[in-house]
């Protein structure tokens, strides 16, 4: 998979790909991450990538012109699948569209700043529009990074143990069950009994049990 991230702050999206396993998938040529600075794609003077709202207000507006460069300038290397667009009225992200974009070969995720892009953008260039939550981030990346991470850990062979993407809380609509590790006693709280039996089957049906209590207890709106 080939991601271009097109941002104007590209420092934000420099730690996340360099440590664990966004660091490994990329080093493992599983995953390329490419980040386009917007500012390399306009001839104004000062580098200027944004402006004022036209009818007056309060907040700068990413110009199409770097936009449409920037893109057109990708799409001419390769076809994309999709290209998506943070931003807060997006449709909330969750596992399931992890899931299907983590299938793609090749997407654009342009990452919106101050007042967002101009409107001509969405209309002809983005094809999804993604927010990671109903709150207001100061720009588009750490949705991206969020987004970025969500998909790559699904691309078969970035997780060691492939299954466990598959075991994650929501991959089928539950939370996931309690997790220990040793010691089985710590200063008198155990680990539950049946965890030590070496009774896998019986295991299983605990996992699937507290899977269901838990979910019943924090998030019923999954069991609807
Ligand atoms: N940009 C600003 N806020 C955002 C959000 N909640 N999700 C995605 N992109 C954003």
């Amino acid at each position: 998979m080939r991601i271009d991230i097109i941002t104007v702050v590209p420092d934000i999206l420099k730690s996340p790909f360099e440590a664990s396993i966004l660091k490994r998938s990329i080093e493992k040529n599983i995953v390329e991450v490419h980040v386009h600075n917007l500012r390399d794609y306009t001839d104004l003077s000062y580098n200027q990538v944004d402006d004022y709202q036209f009818g007056g207000g309060a907040g700068m507006v990413l110009m199409i012109e770097p936009i449409d460069k920037c893109i057109t300038a990708l799409k001419k290397e390769r076809d994309y699948d999709e290209v998506i667009y943070m931003t807060p009225d997006g449709v909330t992200l969750n596992q399931k569209i992890a899931n299907s974009l983590s299938l793609l070969n090749n997407i654009i995720i342009l990452c919106g700043h101050y007042k967002g892009v101009d409107q001509r953008v969405r209309d002809l260039f983005i094809t999804k529009e993604i927010s990671i939550g109903d709150y207001v981030l100061s720009g588009g990346e750490l949705g991206a990074a969020v987004l970025c991470d969500t998909i790559i850990r699904l691309i078969p062979g970035v997780l060691s143990n492939e299954t466990s993407a598959l075991t994650d809380t929501f991959q089928d609509n539950l939370l996931a069950p309690p997790v220990y590790t040793r010691p089985a006693d710590y200063k008198g709280t155990k680990v539950p009994e049946v965890l030590l039996s070496g009774n896998f089957p019986k295991i299983e049906e605990w996992r699937e049990d507290e899977a269901y209590k838990r979910t019943e207890r924090l998030r019923p709106d999954l069991l609807e």
